[in-house]
């Protein structure tokens, strides 16, 4: 069992996962545990969307064509064989506000609860990655997805599985620099 602060350290952003799923209940779990972040108003702001292997393969190929544009045939292919191998998909949204303030909040909360989740999900050996790349900002994503972009933003595509390569840490800034005790 991991103590808090090793938990903390230790958990990297995985980029390369062994091949097999990590079981759907383990990921629910987790869910109903993050769900305990701190959330103002308690707005509860979150959604959680498993896309199915038909979804993945469009998604896998949408961001294919976005990199085909940008970088060619190459990069897209190499995206595309890169993409076909990510054991788990998981995509997180938060519920749109009009008001600015609820909706920084309710960003915020979404935020703690994906890292929550990737806590939880890190103590038990399942690594995950969260990105925000420009595929998850294309409205083909959302109609991928069945997400009504005027109701919901997605805060992240998180990809899980075991990892089968934990990368070295990045370093961080010192306290000193970051504090300022007046
Ligand atoms: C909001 C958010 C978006 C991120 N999007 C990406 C991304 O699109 N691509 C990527 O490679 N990593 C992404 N990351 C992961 C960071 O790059 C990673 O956390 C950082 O490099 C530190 O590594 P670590 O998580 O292993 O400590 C994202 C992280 C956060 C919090």
């Amino acid at each position: 069992m991991y103590q808090l602060g090793q938990l903390i350290s230790d958990r990297r952003t995985i980029n390369d996962f062994k091949t097999d799923v990590p079981p759907r209940q383990a990921i629910l779990d987790a869910i109903e545990l993050s769900r305990w972040v701190p959330n103002h108003h308690l707005t509860q702001p979150w959604h959680f969307y498993f896309p199915n292997q038909q979804m993945i393969e469009q998604i896998i190929e949408l961001n294919a064509q976005l990199v085909l544009k940008a970088k060619g045939e190459q990069a897209a292919e190499s995206k595309r064989q890169r993409w076909s191998k990510i054991p788990g998909w998981l995509v997180v949204c938060c519920n749109s506000s009009t008001d600015a303030l609820q909706a920084k909040e309710d960003y915020a909360a979404c935020c703690c609860n994906i890292y929550a989740l990737s806590l939880i999900l890190w103590q038990q050996g399942i690594g995950t990655k969260w990105t925000t790349g420009k595929v998850t900002r294309d409205d083909t994503f959302y109609d991928i997805c069945w997400i009504d972009k005027h109701s919901q933003d997605v805060v992240g595509l998180i990809w899980y599985g075991y990892p089968s390569e934990i990368p070295q840490p990045q370093p961080r800034r010192r306290v000193e620099e970051i504090v300022t005790i007046f």
